[in-house]
């Protein structure tokens, strides 16, 4: 049975997470959404933190929920306002990971995510979950995973 990591990333954190996550044999899934946050910093940042302020899930490109030959499930988020980002929490509500072995891995740019643990912990028992400080300034942190 295989191992995969599902990630979504704005900035490019994600990406070197899921780099590390291959070395380790996990395959691969990207998530991209229809409609991406604005690449500018300030318009990124605010209108992200506003959708995931008011829960919004955003619409996916072609996204492949079924985890038919994985027996353990990663998932990566960045961490937006606090919480899950939106396209992670499209994933989450399309994808049913019973009978699966799941954790997240998380990324902020405080190295923290109170809300998003917490909503996290709500929706699945005893899950794993590490926290990352942006793993691209700070390239320590991949020690963790
Ligand atoms: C819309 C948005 C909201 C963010 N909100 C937070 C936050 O509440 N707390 C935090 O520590 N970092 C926050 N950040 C920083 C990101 O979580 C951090 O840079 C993360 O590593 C980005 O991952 P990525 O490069 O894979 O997209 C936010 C970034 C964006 C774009």
């Amino acid at each position: 049975m295989g191992k995969l990591f599902i990630y979504y990333t704005h900035t490019g954190n994600g990406k070197l997470i899921a780099q590390e996550m291959e070395k380790k044999g996990y395959d691969i899934r990207e998530v991209k959404p229809k409609r991406d946050l604005p690449k500018s910093f300030f318009w990124g940042v605010f209108l992200g933190g506003m959708f995931a302020m008011f829960h919004k899930k955003f619409k996916l490109k072609d996204y492949d929920a079924s985890l038919d030959g994985y027996d353990e499930v990663v998932v990566g988020s960045p961490v937006w306002f606090d919480t899950i980002s939106c396209p992670i929490s499209t994933v989450l509500s399309k994808t049913d990971f019973d009978g699966k072995k799941l954790s997240f891995i998380l990324y902020s740019g405080s190295g923290n995510a109170t809300k998003a643990t917490e909503v996290i912990n709500s929706l699945y028992k005893d899950c794993k979950i590490t926290v990352l400080k942006e793993p691209l300034k700070y390239s320590e942190e991949l020690s963790k995973i």
